[in-house]
């Protein structure tokens, strides 16, 4: 037997072993192990035996619910702030407001403990960016200056910044030539070949919540709720465009057409440089979630996080391109990914002019098509030992669905270009599974899922609100192995207000990045903040990237010590 069928072998018996039989694939796709280890892992049976065993004597010990203004974390975990809004990156720099997504790479591919970490940027609070408080006023649009408005631009987006891991501690690089701002202000190219509202290279990104990384390692960063910034444009039934004003109120003073956001955004970690890919549709992008084929065409599923609205894939016809393929929209109902190619649909080419507009204006392209309202699709991770799709769907009050769920599709035959699939719920939210509003996903080393919750603030720890019971906003781990397999296990409570958002880990699985995202949003007076997290000397509530480490952490993920 070859060494890798060996190594492939010891795996699935391990897995049997764990009575996973029938599991299917086995190898992790290289790329799929969050940019870090190549090592296929492999277990003997006494092995298997001893860590199973360890789980069993040192049962995971969940939080219980919590409205504390911390940030609370289970026994074995530990954290350490790594950075936060306000801090400087360089010179010139400062890292931005209300961190979401993170990806990290490392510079060389044999030293995993240093490289690039981007950072979402995802929007601001302008009490706290540019002082302006909408308390104070009856309509508070109509009282924004253009200086806070420039402000607000700048701290959305991204940041990257070189970090470096010495003694078991993670350390900002401070001034390192590769920190920079990509910020609601830089110039981006579009990668398209015709002009969008005119133009080929836009404005700035915003809205920049989840995200991705391809296989050429770049960061993916994706403009969510880009119509609160500059507006969005609508149209009658006569197909007349009228302009629907943002709630920021932005383009009172940056005259930006909304046609220039909601895209994908690509980042080139070592240069910065952007570019919105047209071709993967203009929506809510929660986040952009790849798979890269045999023939290294690429395959890219992203949610549109707006009630009763879609989950998309683009699959490319030529090797790494986000520009040359089909982007399909899903009717889970009848497990089929429907084309928006304008050139074979009819009722496309009967409505829009030409791919460009059906790419512009794709949320219309694919109702017409018949795709299934989904229940605000978010984050995206495709399961590395089975292949499953998982979807967090968090949630749709209008509909009654108040706690979520995780939709799982199965691609046929396990192709991720198949046309067909299978639709079925992987797990639901409410009091008896213990979580509500799941959105962002992250799978570990081992193929543990890691969970957060987005129970909105002003649905947080109200009485009168179907959240009461689940408290703070929440990370969960769900393990794969051992006796609490499948149970959901919550092991970090977030302070007052806030979400935690882009789970991402190292490349050796030791250390969880997370962002605490909105501490102390529902604040009405700096004076008297809502929460002081993470209690530094300027006593108000900051956003901050953290680093957690731990013994359940490590125990979680053992398959990657062996
Ligand atoms: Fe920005 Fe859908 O969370
Ligand atoms: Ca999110
Ligand atoms: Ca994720
Ligand atoms: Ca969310």
């Amino acid at each position: 037997m070859s060494k890798e069928l060996t190594k492939e072998y010891n795996r699935r018996k391990f897995l049997t072993f764990l009575g996973k039989a029938g599991i299917g694939v086995i190898a992790f796709p290289t790329f799929l192990t969050n940019c870090g280890t190549k090592s296929n892992p492999t277990i003997s049976n006494e092995l298997a035996e001893e860590y199973l065993d360890k789980l069993k004597k040192t049962p995971l010990k969940g939080l219980i619910p919590s409205d504390k203004d911390d940030l609370l974390l289970a026994e074995g975990l530990n954290y350490q702030t790594l950075i936060k809004w306000g801090d400087k990156i360089s010179d010139t720099d400062t890292f931005g407001f209300n961190n979401d997504f993170i990806c990290y790479i490392p510079l060389d591919e044999n030293n995993p403990k240093e490289g690039l970490l981007w950072v979402n940027h995802e929007y601001t609070n302008p009490l706290f960016v540019s002082g302006f408080n909408k308390y104070e006023f009856e309509n508070p649009r109509e009282h924004r200056s253009k200086d806070q408005i420039t402000k607000e631009l700048y701290n959305v987006g991204g940041s990257i910044i070189r970090i470096k891991e010495e003694n078991g501690t993670w350390k900002v690089i401070p001034n390192d030539a590769y920190n920079r701002r990509v910020t609601g202000h830089t110039p981006i190219s579009l990668n398209w070949d015709e002009p969008i509202e005119g133009k080929t290279e836009v404005i700035g990104t915003n809205s920049n919540c989840s995200g991705g990384i391809t296989p050429w390692n770049t960061f993916l960063t994706c403009e969510e709720n880009y119509a609160d910034c500059f507006g969005e444009s609508e149209y009658d039934e006569s197909n007349v465009k009228s302009h629907k004003e943002s709630r920021y109120g932005w383009e009172q003073f940056y005259n930006y057409p909304p046609e220039h956001y909601g895209w994908v955004v690509e980042i080139e970690p070592k240069t910065g440089k952007a570019q919105k890919h047209v071709a993967l549709g203009r929506f809510a992008h929660e986040c952009c979630t790849l798979f890269e084929l045999e023939d290294k065409r690429v395959v890219a599923y992203s949610g549109d996080d707006t009630n009763d609205e879609h989950l998309y894939k683009f699959v490319s016809s030529k090797a790494g391109s986000l520009k040359e393929g089909t982007l399909y929209v899903a009717d889970t109902i009848n497990g089929k990914w429907l084309s928006l190619d304008w050139e074979s649909q009819p009722i496309l080419k009967s409505k829009f002019k030409n791919q460009t507009e059906v790419l512009v204006r794709v949320r219309e392209a694919a109702k017409l098509l018949g795709a299934t309202e989904l229940n605000r699709p978010e984050d995206i991770e495709i399961d590395p030992i089975t292949g499953h799709i998982l979807i967090s769907l968090t949630n749709n009050k209008p509909k009654g669905d108040y706690h979520g769920s995780i939709l799982k599709i199965e691609e046929t035959d396990g192709a991720f270009d198949s046309l067909t699939f299978k639709a079925s719920t992987y797990l639901a939210g409410g009091e008896e599974s213990g979580f509500s509003c799941p959105d962002n996903l992250a799978f570990d080393l081992s193929g543990n899922l890691w969970m957060t919750s987005d129970i909105s603030g002003d649905s947080m720890n109200r009485e009168d609100k179907p959240y009461a019971p689940f408290k703070n906003n929440s990370l969960f781990v769900i393990p794969r192995y051992g006796e609490d397999a499948g149970k959901v296990i919550r092991v970090a409570s977030a302070p007052r207000d806030a979400e935690l958002t882009g789970p991402w880990f190292s490349p050796d699985g030791k250390t969880l990045f997370l962002s605490v995202q909105h501490p102390g949003e529902l604040t009405r007076d700096l004076q008297n903040p809502t929460s002081k997290w993470p209690f530094d000397e300027d006593n108000i509530p900051k956003p901050a990237v953290v680093a957690i480490k731990g013994d359940l952490i490590e125990k979680m993920n053992f398959l990657n010590q062996i």
